[in-house]
């Protein structure tokens, strides 16, 4: 029989990237699958993209009437409410660590009796996540931060940023604006050798910085400790590490001010957002900024240079084409075992780690 899979609409505001694109789409019906897509005009992809490659298309928000047996696939989390869960959903729900609501929103599975399967911890045998955002948040933090810089060049505070249709776009846009100032620009990346790392540095490419003014840095590099006299001597900073232990800050305030007039750096790109972590390596700046407002500057002394900081947390939003293309081809070979749910790996551990939360939420919620 086939197996049947219903991709829901995306209901937060501004959400313009899908779980699943046209393409990977088809790679599951040349699988056997049945694919079920809502109709969705914030969507990335149009309709019409699915329909023609054999997707059935449903009315916009109809998922609460399927079959419960079809697993619901989605993005973001749902929006809120108390309405018991009965399907099978596979999405990012944010609910494992504690956030606030968590234990409210495994209530509604508890009470449906369905099951949830969090794409944030869909992992292979080493432990690492099967797809994730990373490489376009790097990109797209990256094509920001030299926005930010050709802005300051100008003499102006960078604006509202919009998503671009695509990468080309956006490469453009960002050539444009820094004009012929991108071949005397140097960039600074620390955590290149990561998803995130390598997009920024993939940008800085596109955009054509000599390849010896981008500077790649990964572990081997910090393991001296911070603060890095290096980050001050380039025009942009994009911090890409992931963060998992108490490390010396990268950057200080006392550092930024010795470096005095002369300092060269103006623009980080925190793509790690490890805002109110106490462990933040960048402690000069304390909040998420946003596409409306994409930089915050940080405090110096008169006479120096200025420096501002973009530390949004939803950069790929920036790229919804291409992030939701790489992030479904990065799931294909995982959503290609979902007839076998029952015996592979990957989804017998979400599954195991779904009923661990849910036993812990069912004590929280008092049922
Ligand atoms: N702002 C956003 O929109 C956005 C989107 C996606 C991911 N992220 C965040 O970006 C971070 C990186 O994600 P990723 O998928 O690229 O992770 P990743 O594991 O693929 O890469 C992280 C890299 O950082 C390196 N690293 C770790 N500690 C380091 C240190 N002390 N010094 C130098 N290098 C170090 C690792 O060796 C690795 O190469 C995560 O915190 C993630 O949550 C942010």
């Amino acid at each position: 029989m086939s197996q049947h899979l219903w991709l829901r609409c995306e209901k937060k505001e501004f959400e313009r990237r899908a779980a699943l694109s046209p393409k990977n789409a088809k790679a599951l019906i040349d699988a056997g699958f049945t694919i079920h897509v809502e109709r969705d005009e914030q969507r990335i992809f149009d309709d019409s993209e699915y329909e023609s490659v054999g997707c059935i298309l449903e009315e916009n928000n109809s998922w609460p009437n399927a079959p419960k047996d079809i697993p619901i696939f989605g993005l973001k989390e749902l929006p809120l409410s108390d309405d018991p869960l009965p399907h099978t959903h596979i999405q990012f729900a944010h609910c494992y660590k504690n956030q606030a609501g968590w234990s409210a929103v495994l209530a509604r599975f508890h009470k449906g009796g369905g099951k949830l399967y969090d794409l944030e911890f869909l992992t292979d045998e080493t432990g690492r996540r099967v797809a994730a955002f990373g490489f376009h948040a790097g990109f797209a933090g990256a094509a920001a931060g030299a926005l930010a810089l050709a802005s300051v060049q100008a003499g102006e505070t960078l604006g509202h940023l919009h998503p671009f249709a695509n990468e080309t776009e956006m490469v453009n846009a960002v050539k444009e604006k820094l004009g012929d100032s991108a071949k005397k620009t140097r960039a600074l990346v620390i955590g290149a050798l990561g998803r995130c790392g390598r997009g920024a540095v993939d940008l800085f490419r596109k955009i054509g910085l000599e390849e010896d003014n981008i500077i790649k840095w990964d572990m081997d590099e910090t393991a001296k400790g911070g603060p890095f006299q290096e980050i001050l001597d380039v025009d942009v900073f994009v911090n890409c590490i992931y963060l998992s232990s108490k490390i010396p800050p990268f950057v200080t305030d006392e550092k930024i001010n010795a470096a005095g007039p002369g300092r060269r750096l103006r623009v980080i790109v925190d793509v790690s957002c490890d805002t109110t972590n106490p462990f933040n390596p960048i402690p000069v700046y304390n909040i998420n900024t946003t596409f409306k407002e994409p930089t915050v500057p940080v405090t110096v002394s008169p006479e120096n240079p200025s420096l501002s900081v973009i530390s949004i947390d939803h950069l790929p939003t920036l790229l919804p084409r291409e992030a939701s293309e790489q992030f479904s081809s990065d799931l294909l070979p995982s959503l290609l075992q979902l007839p076998q749910r029952d015996n592979a790996r990957v989804w017998v551990e979400a599954e195991k780690l779904f009923n661990s939360k849910l036993k812990e939420a069912v004590q929280a919620e008092g049922l």
